[in-house]
């Protein structure tokens, strides 16, 4: 693809830190690589929805200082799926064609979306529809994208969920309480899986794994009776009851949420041992903040070969981590493998090797 050209680039789903720190590295190629203009879509998709169109042109200068500033500047929605999108009373429409014609009323050459599993699906469906060259970069803090060892946002999550673990340790010791914290990741256990590790938590619960309160029990009397009166327990938010029920609250447009598995935990935990409980919810604290210099990497090495991908021509296709490297694979292939924690990986193993009690 010679010339000169413009690409549009657009942040999707659940924001997480490093967003920014891509949308600087795809400038800078685009611009000091090609000399390319880059067109920034405001809002993922609904950017091209609205009329006039919200869109800002990128420049260096404009994203030069954006590596460490979490969020976007873009700003994304997780909301309104453009084939579906809310109407009046209840009732929803298809607004895809109006996001198309923006595409095209932009004059854009091609267009890098950055985002989750849901929104590739999306984003390609629209490339499809619109005869877009779509090029996808990874990112989401659940790392639930199976065919990238890393999604950008993830490390900083495990990095803010470690740090909480260190503090409840302590007042943990202080008080002689067995500390619940509630991690995000959707329906896999990467999140609270790593942290725990990193953690040094005393139990690690996550939806890959069954479990029993019963056991839970036994892990926080075993401590007991070894003179530790006190016990770390991470969760990942999807963990079912022992049941099996999905913990869930209600949220705007009828979509589901996870969140209150901690709670549940704390009263039977409280109602089946002698220890005091106390839970801390960590929520969107993980999606916040300050890049670790990990997600920054990846972002820098993620926006610099989603560049590459439009300058060779490669479309429908989304920059990965394998092996130490960045590997382009079909986007298709990419959001067809949901990637849970593998129950007979090396975190496991390991966690379980360090005895620390994963419910089951
Ligand atoms: O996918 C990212 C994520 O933070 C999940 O871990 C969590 O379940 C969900 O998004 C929360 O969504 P919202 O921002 O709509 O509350």
């Amino acid at each position: 693809m010679g010339g000169q050209k413009r690409i549009g680039i657009l942040t999707s789903g659940g924001d997480c830190a490093g967003l920014n720190a891509v949308i600087r590295a795809v400038v800078h190629r685009a611009i000091s690589a090609y000399d390319w203009e880059v067109v920034g879509i405001c809002k993922a998709t609904q950017g091209l929805m609205q009329r006039p169109l919200d869109v800002m042109m990128l420049d260096i200068p404009q994203v030069d200082s954006l590596l460490m500033v979490g969020g976007t500047v873009l700003g994304t929605t997780n909301k309104g799926d453009p084939f579906a999108f809310p109407a009046s009373e209840g009732t929803v429409c298809d607004r895809s064609a109006e996001i198309v014609e923006g595409y095209h009323e932009l004059g854009l050459d091609a267009m890098i979306g950055i985002g989750g599993d849901g929104s590739m699906a999306i984003l390609r469906r629209l490339a499809q529809q619109g005869g877009w060259n779509l090029v996808g970069i990874p990112k989401t803090i659940d790392n639930d994208l199976g065919i990238t060892e890393r999604s950008i946002g993830f490390d900083t999550a495990v990095n803010i969920a470690t740090e909480a673990l260190d503090r409840l340790h302590f007042t943990a010791t202080s008080h002689s309480r067995v500390m619940i914290l509630e991690v995000m990741g959707r329906d896999a256990g990467h999140i609270a899986m790593s942290a725990g590790i990193a953690g040094g938590a005393d139990v690690i619960l996550i939806p890959e794994i069954p479990y029993s309160i019963e056991r839970i029990c036994e892990k926080i009397q075993q401590r007991q009776v070894r003179g530790q009166n006190f016990c770390l327990i991470v969760v990942a938010e999807s963990v079912k009851t022992e049941t099996g029920e999905p913990v869930t609250k209600l949220e705007c447009l009828g979509q589901k949420r996870y969140g209150g598995i901690g709670q549940y935990l704390a009263d039977r935990i409280s109602a089946g041992s002698n220890a005091e409980t106390r839970v801390t919810v960590l929520g969107h604290v993980q999606r916040g903040g300050v890049p670790s210099p990990l997600d920054r990497l990846i972002a820098a090495a993620f926006g610099v070969a989603a560049v590459d991908l439009i300058a060779e021509g490669k479309f429908d296709h989304i920059v990965t981590w394998q092996n130490r490297q960045v590997v382009s694979v079909p986007i298709l292939e990419a959001i067809s493998q949901y990637g849970t924690v593998d129950p007979d990986g090396t975190l496991v193993k390991t966690a379980r090797g360090l005895g620390i009690c994963l419910g089951s």
